[in-house]
């Protein structure tokens, strides 16, 4: 998403309330933020603000932080979430949401029509679910917690599944066509602004949630990871069995290679 520099963005930045200046303060304190102990969701990539604002109102036990790296597009989210006293704003990049939030403190993270980077190998590692990303969600989130991801993008949408499947997260929900439960009145989900210009084109949209392993569950499998004394055969002939698992997740590309080439258009870079 492009825009032109607009000339109300740094004093809307400035003095819209709902944007925090300096989010690392609240690191591990977002509840003492909004005043509760209400659960914390954030929203990747929240660009104006139309979901956020949405969610905001119809969940007010909800304390909801939207990220946006575009300062116009930020500006212009802080707009949309005036009215909403459960809403707060960041400016910055979700690689560094680590910096931004203790580990187990979000409940729900939301990735919506994130931009693919398509097709190109070395652009892989932007992608918002790439596993790099998905080991930062990891630890953001608590126990039980679950990331939402919604793209009108196959491509990004068959990576993704892959690169959540390969670093241990379960899907818990798949649709290849989550307008069909927004037509049956079954997603509690409202639509983002992209959602809605792809649903005006009668575009499918592929919804997933998914969780990682819980924190218990992950340490008993790096114990036996730890544990396990591969057999003589393994050993012998270089196949690492501890390394395996490691492989699969470092290299965030293995999904992308078979994509290429399939000629599925591709609309935004
Ligand atoms: C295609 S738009 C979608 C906006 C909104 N989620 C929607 O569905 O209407 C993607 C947004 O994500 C933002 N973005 C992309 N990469 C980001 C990152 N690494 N951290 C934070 N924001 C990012 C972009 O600036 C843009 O506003």
């Amino acid at each position: 998403m492009r825009t032109r520099k607009k000339p109300w963005t740094q004093r809307e930045l400035a003095t819209n309330d709902h944007i925090v200046h300096e989010p690392a303060l609240y690191k591990g304190r977002w509840r003492e933020y909004f005043g509760n102990d209400g659960p914390v969701h954030l929203e990747l990539g929240c660009g104006k603000g139309r979901f956020l604002a949405r969610m905001a109102s119809v969940n007010p036990e909800i304390n909801f932080v939207g990220l946006e790296r575009d300062p116009n597009i930020l500006a212009a989210a802080g707009r949309n979430v005036a009215d909403a006293g459960n809403a707060a704003l960041i400016l910055g990049d979700a690689k560094s949401l680590a910096e931004l939030f203790g580990e187990g403190e979000a409940d729900k993270i939301y990735i919506q029509f994130c931009d693919p980077w398509p097709n190109k190998k070395k652009w892989a590692k932007r992608r918002l679910t790439n596993a790099r990303f998905l080991e930062i969600y990891r630890r953001v989130l608590r126990d039980g917690g679950e990331v939402l991801f919604k793209t009108d993008n196959r491509q990004l949408f068959e990576f993704s599944i892959t690169q959540f499947s390969a670093a241990g997260w379960l899907i818990t929900a798949v649709s290849l066509d989550a307008r069909g439960a927004n037509a049956a009145g079954g997603n509690a989900f409202p639509p983002t602004e992209y959602e809605e210009k792809f649903m005006a084109l009668d575009m499918p949209i592929y919804q997933l949630e998914a969780r990682p392993l819980e924190r218990k569950a992950e340490k008993d499998k790096e114990q036996t990871d730890a544990e396990h004394i591969p057999p003589r055969e393994e050993q012998a002939s270089g196949h690492e069995v501890a390394g395996r698992g490691h492989r699969e997740q470092s290299e965030p590309d293995n999904g992308e290679e078979g994509q290429e080439g399939r000629g599925e258009g591709q609309r935004r870079g």
